[in-house]
């Protein structure tokens, strides 16, 4: 397992109101082929754009990122990301947003299968024919996690997948991803508000500070899985995201627990 993603000395400045806001200072891990990271830090820290520069979609402004030693400069094709928000194609139902997602040369007597497959996966069996604007918003998001795995990356960046999903469905989801990056060897980037969520998936965590973002740590979450969200320690590391957020306070942290 060699490294595949090195995030070196990352820094954003984005000019709001003709004024230069730092965004994200000397941010810097490796990502290894293969591993589970969240990224985890309040809202506004810059997550999303974070993850975007490890895509390619967005520039550093100091820094760079590499990509099995390359330098990424522009879109970077091992990997695809689910956006925040669903970014559907409002004329197109379900069926074809998610077909959106497979390239061109997959030829047409496999496609439907593959089309199918991922409907099911995501619990949309019925939906096919329905353009964006009559499903929900979580329905809306599963339509734009299916498009991001049919097109089957090495590495997959997901920014807060399962935000708008009740918990039942997020659990479901979590196994879902959990299938396909075990079976499928993906490497994962994940970005969510959502620590226990960060704890169950992740081998790895990164914590970041409020704006600008910066690493407060790095934790390996040394857990077997399936990891059992009542275990005493899944608890342990809830508690050691939980302590960075709360100054370690135990208090605070105690009440957040
Ligand atoms: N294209 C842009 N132009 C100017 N400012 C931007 C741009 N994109 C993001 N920002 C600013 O950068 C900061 C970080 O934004 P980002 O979307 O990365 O935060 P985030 O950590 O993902 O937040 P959330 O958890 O709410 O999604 C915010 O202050 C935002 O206003
Ligand atoms: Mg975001």
């Amino acid at each position: 397992m060699g490294t595949i993603v090195q995030i070196k000395n990352v820094d954003k400045k984005f000019t709001i109101d003709g004024e230069q806001k730092e965004i994200l200072n000397g941010i810097d891990f490796n990502v290894q082929e293969g591993e589970f990271v969240s990224i985890v830090g309040s809202s506004g820290c810059g997550k999303s754009t974070l993850l975007k520069i490890i895509a390619g979609l967005e520039d550093a402004t100091g820094g760079e990122i590499l990509i099995h030693g390359k330098p990424v400069n522009g879109p970077a094709p091992e990997c695809k990301m689910a956006f925040q928000e669903a970014r559907l194609l409002p004329w197109r139902n379900v069926y074809k947003n998610i077909g959106f997602g497979l390239g061109k040369d997959v030829p047409k007597s496999e496609r439907d299968e593959l089309i199918k497959k991922y409907i099911d996966m995501v619990g949309l069996k019925g939906f096919e024919n329905a353009l964006p604007k009559q499903l929900s918003g979580g329905m809306q998001q599963r339509v734009a996690i299916a498009r991001a795995l049919i097109s089957n990356p090495n590495i997959l960046l997901l920014d807060e997948p399962f935000g708008a999903l009740d918990a039942l469905t997020r659990i479901n989801m979590q196994r879902e991803i959990l299938k396909i990056w075990k079976q499928e060897n993906k490497t994962m980037i994940l970005v969510t508000h959502d620590i226990e969520e960060a704890v169950y998936l992740s081998n790895k965590v990164v914590i970041l500070s409020e704006r600008p973002g910066r690493i407060k740590k790095i934790l390996n979450i040394d857990l077997a899985y399936p990891k059992v969200r009542g275990s005493g320690d899944f608890a342990y590391y809830t508690k050691e995201i939980y302590k960075e957020f709360f100054a370690d306070n135990e208090q605070e942290v105690e009440y957040a627990i």
